[in-house]
């Protein structure tokens, strides 16, 4: 008998579920939760509300576009965390309501391992072990993947992540929130002409903190000198800003594929979504013969289906959880609940 599983995803602005047959994708559907564009940043309040309105339709759409009935469910899996507390609480409610009701297992998912997992929702599947980057709004971090919930994080952001790095330069340049796919576009028309610092971190560990104020200064003494600045070099800036940060992230991925001998490179989190990354990393698998894995778009950023891909794994060690799971907000990525 196929096993069915409705994943939910709401762990910070997007509401996402998504249906798995059997590990395979069904449907993944998201709802963005465009309101916080005018704040410049994710609003926790505003964000919880919007997952109440957005819930109920999407899981909706959700199981009318894998073309089941919700009766047909064998398990509900949620992120537990890490995210926003009030974000969290949403989904785990929803789910732990709608188990309920079905008579149904709910599954506990960590996000960041999610992100991981993602690469086994399509073909070609990474062998273990395999090195991740991954890199999201608030992680940056390499993991080495010994088993489907076996990770051990060898390097990490010691303060900002590189997501937070493109959102943050993005606020400096005016841009929308989020900047990282506006920053991506704009850079494709630049030069990589300015320059900005490279940190030096001690074994596979980053920091994007000094970048930030490097840009901060930087921009200063450029405005202070032409009040267009900005405007006149926008995409040079943007390339800039993303060769180094994307120069930052592969050394650092180069140094653990170098010393673990691992040569399985796969990249996860939205930041994946980014194309200088995608291509940079194709181009060094080549020259290092890496097998590189890159994920779809619609499962580098938030969304539910990397829930699911997630939730197969322990449904098939029938890892479950029940009603007393609580959301939480701060979660290693080692921590598989049980
Ligand atoms: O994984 P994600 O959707 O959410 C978190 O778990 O944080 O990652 C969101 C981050 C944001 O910082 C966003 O600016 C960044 O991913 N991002 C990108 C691109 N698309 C999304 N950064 C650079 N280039 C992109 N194309
Ligand atoms: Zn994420």
């Amino acid at each position: 008998m196929s096993v069915y599983i409705l994943a939910i995803e709401s762990s910070c602005d997007d509401t996402s579920a998504s249906v798995i047959k059997d590990g395979k994708v069904l449907s993944n559907l998201i709802a963005n939760q465009e309101v916080h564009r005018a704040y410049g940043g994710v609003v926790p309040e505003v964000a919880s509300r919007a997952h109440q309105s957005n819930i109920i339709p999407v899981v909706d759409m959700a199981l009318k576009k894998a073309g089941i009935d919700k009766t047909q469910l064998s398990a509900i899996a949620v992120t537990r965390g890490p995210g926003l507390l009030g974000s969290l609480i949403v989904g785990v409610s929803f789910a732990k309501s709608m188990a309920l009701s079905l008579d149904i297992p709910i599954i506990e998912v960590n996000h960041m391992q999610a992100h991981v997992l993602a690469h086994f929702a399509e073909d070609p599947k990474p062998t273990f072990p395999f090195l991740c980057l991954t890199v999201s709004g608030g992680h940056t971090q390499i993991v080495k993947v010994n088993g489907p919930l076996e990770m051990e994080v060898i390097g990490s952001t010691l303060d900002d992540a590189a997501g937070e790095a493109f959102d943050k330069t993005g606020k400096m340049l005016g841009l929308d929130y989020p900047a990282g796919p506006i920053i991506d576009k704009l850079a494709k028309k630049g030069k990589p002409v300015f320059e900005f610092p490279h940190p030096q971190m001690q074994g596979f560990n980053y920091s994007f903190s000094g970048i930030k104020t490097a840009i901060l200064y930087f921009l200063r003494a450029g405005v202070a000198e032409n009040p267009n600045f900005i405007a006149e070099n926008l995409e040079d800036i943007c390339c800039s800003v993303q060769t180094r940060i994307v120069t930052i992230l592969m050394a650092k991925l180069r140094k653990a594929a170098k010393q673990t001998g691992i040569n399985q490179i796969a990249i996860a989190g939205g930041v994946s979504a980014n194309s200088f990354l995608r291509e940079t990393i194709v181009k060094e698998g080549e020259k290092h013969r890496w097998n590189t894995f890159i994920p779809a778009f619609q499962f580098c950023t938030d969304n539910a289906a990397m829930i699911g891909v997630a939730a197969y794994f322990k449904y098939l060690k029938k890892d479950f959880a029940d009603q007393s799971m609580k959301p939480t907000a701060r979660l290693p990525m080692t921590e598989n609940f049980r």
